[in-house]
């Protein structure tokens, strides 16, 4: 069937996500990881893909830093451009899900709404928002790239938690608590979460 949007038709595609899935013995989910910069996103993104993985899943990694250095390269900091790259990096996911994958996607996401967004690409259940709550003093006490030094001194403009917002989820499905906690318990929660 053809459903109309402008002079753009949808295309049915007989392989459905479902077959995709099936074939790979897994249910399609994309576990969003939000949080300050530095809070400890891809740290964790990282060890429950490599423990994923190593159970035998399909998955795969969308990061900030990396997808900014290609697909959304054109894009900055701003309030305009943190709202495109969501949006992209949204449909990305969704398209990895359509391919059956479970997609860990992490980037720092301060807004509520393309959050929520990028949730209402998804069947109830699919979408597992992941708030990895770190405190700002402690990520900016940590500074492991040496950027909030930066936007603190004036150098670094529209910086998360400092002078461009960061809206923390009310209803993550998963909200981890990372003080005194080491990376690989808080990926374990996740695990655990997911084998639920
Ligand atoms: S966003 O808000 O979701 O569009 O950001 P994201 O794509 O995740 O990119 C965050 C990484 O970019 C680096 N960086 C900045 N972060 C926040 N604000 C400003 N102004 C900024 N400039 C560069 C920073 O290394 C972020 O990486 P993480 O891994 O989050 O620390």
């Amino acid at each position: 069937a053809l459903r109309r949007a402008g002079n753009i038709h949808w295309q049915h595609l007989d392989v459905d996500k479902a077959a995709r899935a099936r074939i790979k013995g897994q249910k399609p989910r994309v576990l969003w990881f939000t949080g300050l910069s530095g809070s400890g996103k891809s740290t964790i993104a990282n060890l429950v893909d490599k423990r994923l993985h190593a159970m035998g899943f399909h998955t795969f990694i969308l990061d900030g830093d990396n997808v900014r250095h290609g697909l959304n390269k054109d894009l900055g900091f701003t309030d305009e451009d943190r709202v495109e790259n969501i949006r992209r990096v949204a449909e990305v996911a969704k398209l990895m899900s359509d391919a059956g994958l479970i997609v860990l996607v992490s980037f720092i996401s301060p807004f509520r709404a393309e959050r929520q967004m990028a949730r209402e690409l998804f069947a109830p259940g699919e979408f597992v928002e992941v708030f990895v709550d770190t405190p700002l003093a402690v990520a900016e006490q940590r500074d492991v790239k040496g950027l909030y030094a930066k936007a603190r001194a004036g150098q670094l403009r529209n910086f998360t938690g400092i002078d461009s917002p960061y809206e923390a989820p009310d209803a993550a499905e998963l909200q981890l608590d990372t003080v005194g906690e080491s990376a690989e318990r808080l990926a374990q929660q996740v695990i655990d979460y997911l084998v639920d």
